[in-house]
């Protein structure tokens, strides 16, 4: 963390509100030994996640794109007693990885970890009859958000939330004539999410360690 006073911001926060728990701390130092890519949310991010699960008092959650489990613990924690989450990852390394830190931390029974192509994952799910999600984070790869939002909508009902991460990225969201990928993914997205009259949106800006990038907070009203 630098000392732009966004990060000094950051951490004024994360020292008052959010603390450091040493459970969710070991994830991180341990995921920064393994060289995984230093992506994951920030604490602050991931209590806000684990507040939207409370708030929602989820049973059912899913997340696209596991990582080392960081957000998964997070979003996990707000879940009530006997929930479940459901988490994909493509990386058969990332996935076991997040498998032994989640089990160090007891959600060995209450997560489910699925390999694999996210898109197939959630055909997967919705073809079992898996009952729908309370709240979905989506935070996989970027080109691939406008697929993951019809997956993910067939997994939801009315009142369901879905958060997806990375969606401003220091601003290139608004380049028209980008060519990155993930850019053009996000921007399909959001097109996706405008024209469906079954989803009610808005987006949140945000700054910090994780320099400067966006939530999108997209809630199911309608069936
Ligand atoms: C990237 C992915 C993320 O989910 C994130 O939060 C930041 C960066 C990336 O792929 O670069
Ligand atoms: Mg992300």
């Amino acid at each position: 963390m630098d000392d732009s006073l966004w990060c000094r911001v950051e951490r004024y926060h994360q020292d008052l509100l959010v603390g450091v728990d040493p459970d969710l701390e070991q994830i991180v130092q341990d995921s920064r030994r393994a060289g995984l890519p230093e992506i994951q949310v920030t604490s602050v991010q991931g209590k806000f996640l684990e507040i939207m699960a409370r708030l929602l008092r989820s049973q059912d959650i899913l997340e696209v794109g596991t990582l080392g489990g960081y957000s998964t613990a997070w979003l996990a924690r707000g879940m009530v007693p006997d929930g479940r989450l459901v988490t994909l990852e493509l990386v058969p390394e990332y996935a076991e990885f997040a498998r032994s830190n989640l089990a160090r931390i007891g959600f060995s029974e209450a997560i489910e970890i699925r390999v694999g192509d996210a898109v197939e994952s959630l055909r997967d799910l919705r073809a079992e009859g898996y009952r729908p999600f309370d709240l979905i984070f989506l935070d996989g790869n970027k080109a691939q958000y406008p697929d993951y939002l019809d997956g993910v909508i067939e997994l939801s009902r009315p009142g369901t939330l879905i958060i997806a991460d990375n969606v401003v990225r220091d601003g290139a969201i608004v380049h028209e004539d980008s060519d990155d990928p993930r850019v053009l993914g996000v921007r399909e997205f959001n097109r996706k999410i405008a024209g469906d009259l079954r989803l009610s949106a808005t987006a949140l800006q945000t700054v910090g360690s994780k320099g400067y990038d966006g939530f999108s907070m997209i809630f199911v009203s309608g069936e």
